[in-house]
């Protein structure tokens, strides 16, 4: 079995044990978020061996040379040697919180402003840490010309940092951000193309900054978006997107129930309804945001209706359990 050195100590991998696994098995505190390879939290260097190239990827370039790896994802194949990021691998900058409002009794929206430039496209994500090294993705429903960075967080039940942002986290409070990341965002290389959205809960966080961008933008085809909870009361931004229907003859608004009382809106789960309506996705690009079951089946079934693999962007809101 292959060995993990931390900090002189050698640990040896179980089986197909990821190195974050083992080395948090040994009680070594490392950082970790979704346990999936997408926030880039867990990422750490080798200093000897080669990590498998599947743990690197999404890294960029520079850093996969130096020997960085996503220790969430790496199932070692040989000895490895780790050290932790050092703070330049992914840097970090103070954010100011400057709005916080609940949209409903379970999504709060919270603004934030960067204390210097923030590059990013609307319907990333960026890593929000606490204090205490707790860290979590969230989306960006803003855009740039906003001047200010958006989040809708949903507060999970026994969630220990939605629940903080929720109930402890003060408007003039600082927190710490790393970012933007992901490649769910609008691509202008076709005005003419159809896109379909679909989100859950907070899953609509990116979508709205990706229809406003997309509409900021001059786009010309239809775009549709489809937004699910299990109950009216969870449903959020209907004035706003119904309003937004209006004034745009392209954009077409469907929010969903998938609980017992759906008020006279759409019965049913978003992505269903969606898939439903259109039968045949050939030439659509497609976004879906939110819950992973239904992100990955979602991805599975536009594909099979004929959306290219590449003109799917799916972000399954993953978590872990770190
Ligand atoms: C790329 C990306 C983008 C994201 N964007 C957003 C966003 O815009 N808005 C947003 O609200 N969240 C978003 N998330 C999810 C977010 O990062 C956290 O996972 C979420 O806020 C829960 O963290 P927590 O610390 O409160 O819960 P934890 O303390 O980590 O979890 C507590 C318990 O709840 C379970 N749990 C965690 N999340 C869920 C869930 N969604 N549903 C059911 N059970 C759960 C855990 O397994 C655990 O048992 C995103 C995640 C990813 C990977
Ligand atoms: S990428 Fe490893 S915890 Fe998210």
């Amino acid at each position: 079995m292959p060995t993990i050195t931390y900090s002189e100590q050698s640990y040896e991998c179980r089986g197909d044990e990821s190195v974050l696994e083992c080395l948090t098995r040994h009680g070594v505190e490392l950082s970790s978020s979704c346990r999936a390879g997408v926030c880039q939290t867990c990422m750490i260097k080798a200093t000897t061996g080669t990590p498998p190239a599947q743990a690197q990827k999404g890294l960029k370039p520079q850093l996969q040379q130096q020997g960085y790896f996503l220790a969430c994802i790496c199932t070692p194949m040989e000895d490895l040697t780790v050290t932790a990021a050092d703070g330049a691998a992914l840097p970090r900058l103070a954010a100011t919180v400057i709005d916080k409002r609940p949209f409903n009794d379970a999504i709060v929206r919270l603004r934030l402003q960067p204390a210097s430039g923030f590059d990013y496209r609307p319907g990333q994500f960026l890593n929000l840490h606490r204090g205490d090294g707790l860290t979590r993705s969230y989306s960006i429903a803003s855009l740039p010309q906003d001047g200010y960075l958006e989040l809708h967080v949903e507060h999970i039940p026994g969630g220990r940092m939605s629940g903080w942002i929720m109930n402890e986290l003060a408007v003039e409070d600082t927190v710490q951000i790393d970012g933007p990341h992901g490649e769910c965002f609008y691509i202008d290389a076709d005005p003419e193309q159809n896109l379909l959205l679909v989100g859950t809960g907070s899953g609509l966080a990116p979508l709205w900054g990706i229809v406003r961008d997309a509409l900021a933008q001059g786009h010309r085809g239809q775009i549709h978006l489809f937004h699910g909870s299990r109950s009216r009361a969870k449903l959020y931004l209907m004035d706003e997107l119904r309003q937004f229907a209006e004034m745009h003859d392209n954009f077409f608004y469907t929010p969903c129930i998938s609980g017992l009382d759906n008020g006279g809106l759409a019965a049913g789960r978003a992505n269903e309804i969606a898939l439903s309506r259109f039968a045949k996705l050939d030439g659509w690009r497609v976004y879906l945001c939110g819950h992973p079951e239904m992100v990955n089946n979602a991805k599975k079934k536009a594909f099979l209706a004929g959306a290219a693999f590449d003109q799917i962007h799916a972000d399954p809101f993953t978590f872990g359990n770190a």
